[in-house]
C-alpha cells in the first residue's frame, strides 16, 4: 500500500503538472484522478520482536504516521501481550526464530519486514536471524531493515559487532533488499547513573574520558518506522546515534541543572569502581559485565554522531540534557 501511496503521488504529480501545462497553453483544465490507497494482501508491515521495548515503540511511530493498524503483522513469541493492537486491527501471530517452523505462518502476507535484532545470551544470533530471513524471503518480503550495531562494518575490534556484521552479510546475500539500521547504544542505559549522582550527588566512573554518541531507543524506533513507511531505502545503511559524544562530565552537568543540586564527577580505578558497584548492592557478576560493557564502548567508532536520525525523521537527534529531562521520573530522587 505504501507503494502504491508513493506511485499515486507521483502519478498525481504527473496529472497537475500537465493540466497547469494545458491551462498555461488555453486548452482548459484538467482534473487529476484520485488514487485510493486502500490497503492490499502483500503489501503489509512485518515487525518482529513487536513486544520488546523497541518493537512497541516502532508500532507507536508507525500508527503516528497513519499507518492503518490493519497493515500491520506484529510476530512475537508472547503474542498474548500485544491484544491491544489486536484490538485495532493489526495481525498478531507467534512467532520464534528458535522455531523455525513457526515462521511461514507468521510472515505470511507481508511485504516488508523491521526484524529486530534478538536478545538471548548463548544462542547463535545470527543463525537465528537466518531463519526469519529465510523464512521472509519465502514468503515474499521485498524489503528488511534490520536493527544491528553502529558502524558494524568498520569496527572489527568489537565483540558485539560481530553477530550483526555477520547478519548483515547473510541478509546482503539473501536477495532481499535490504537497510541496515545500526543503532548506537542506547541513551536509555545512563538512567542508572543519572539516578545515582541524583541521589547521592556523586557520579562515580572509572572511565572519565569516555565518551560515547548515545541515542535514545526512541529516535531508534522513529528511525526505524521511517525506513517502513517511505520509499528509498533499499540497500542502504544507516548510523543511527544521538546528535553528539557524551560522557561522565556531561551527565554529571546535565543532572545538576535539573535537580538543581551540585554533581561531582569521582574517578576511580576498574578494581574500586567493581567494589564500589558490589557495596551498592549490584551483583558482582552484573558489576565485571558493566566494565566488560565499558571496555567495548572506548571506541572512536562509538564516538562519531551522524546525521541519519535528522535526516529519516525529519526532526534532530534527541540529546542527552534533553532526554533527562523527559525522563525526570526515572533518575531523579526525593531528597
Ligand atoms: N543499542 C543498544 O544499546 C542495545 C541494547 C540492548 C539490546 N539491543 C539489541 O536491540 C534489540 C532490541 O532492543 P530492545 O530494547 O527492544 O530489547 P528487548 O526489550 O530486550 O527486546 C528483545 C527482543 O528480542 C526478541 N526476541 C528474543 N528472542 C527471540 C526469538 N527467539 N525469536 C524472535 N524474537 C526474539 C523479543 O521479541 P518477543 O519477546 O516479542 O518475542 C524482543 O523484541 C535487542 O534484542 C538487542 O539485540 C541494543
Amino acid at each position: 500500500m505504501l507503494e502504491q501511496r508513493f506511485q499515486g503521488f507521483t502519478r498525481g504529480m504527473k496529472w497537475r503538472c500537465l493540466a497547469l501545462l494545458l491551462a498555461m497553453a488555453g486548452l482548459g483544465a484538467v482534473s487529476a484522478p484520485v488514487y485510493a490507497a486502500a490497503a492490499e494482501d502483500g503489501e503489509k508491515i512485518i515487525i518482529t520482536g513487536a513486544s520488546g521495548q523497541l518493537g512497541r515503540l516502532v508500532v507507536e511511530e508507525l500508527l503516528a504516521r497513519q499507518v492503518p493498524a490493519a497493515d500491520l503483522i506484529l510476530v512475537s513469541r508472547s503474542p498474548d501481550e500485544l491484544e491491544n493492537y489486536a484490538e485495532m486491527g493489526a495481525s498478531v501471530r507467534f512467532g520464534d526464530f528458535t522455531q523455525p517452523a513457526s515462521l511461514p505462518a507468521a510472515f505470511a502476507g507481508g511485504r516488508r519486514m523491521l526484524l529486530i535484532s534478538i536478545s538471548g545470551m548463548g544462542l547463535d544470533r545470527p543463525a537465528m536471524h537466518k531463519n526469519a530471513i529465510d523464512a521472509a524471503k519465502q514468503a515474499g518480503v521485498v524489503q528488511i531493515a534490520y536493527t544491528s550495531y553502529v558502524n558494524a562494518d568498520r569496527n572489527t575490534q568489537s565483540l558485539l559487532a560481530q553477530d550483526h556484521r555477520r547478519t548483515e552479510m547473510i541478509l546482503e546475500q539473501s536477495g532481499v533488499a535490504w537497510t541496515f539500521l545500526r543503532n548506537q547504544i542506547y541513551m536509555n542505559g545512563q538512567l542508572a547513573a543519572a539516578r545515582e549522582a541524583a541521589g547521592s550527588g556523586t557520579l562515580t566512573t572509572w572511565q572519565p574520558d569516555l565518551k560515547v554518541a548515545y541515542v535514545t531507543r526512541e529516535d531508534c524506533a522513529a528511525a526505524a518506522a521511517a525506513v517502513l513507511a517511505t520509499p528509498g531505502h533499499d540497500n542502504t545503511a544507516y548510523n543511527i546515534t544521538g546528535p553528539q559524544a557524551v560522557g561522565a562530565v556531561e551527565l554529571g552537568r546535565a543532572v545538576a541543572l535539573l535537580s538543581g543540586r551540585p554533581v561531582a564527577v569521582e574517578a576511580m580505578t576498574q578494581e574500586v569502581y567493581i567494589q564500589h558497584q558490589i557495596d551498592a548492592g549490584v551483583p558482582e557478576r552484573a558489576a565485571r559485565g558493566g566494565v566488560g560493557l565499558g571496555q567495548e564502548l572506548d571506541s572512536l567508532w562509538l564516538a562519531q554522531p551522524d546525521s541519519a536520525v535528522g535526516r529519516l525523521t525529519g526532526r534532530p537527534a534527541t540529546g542527552l540534557y534533553e532526554f533527562l529531562a523527559t525522563q525526570r521520573a526515572a533518575w531523579e530522587t526525593a531528597q
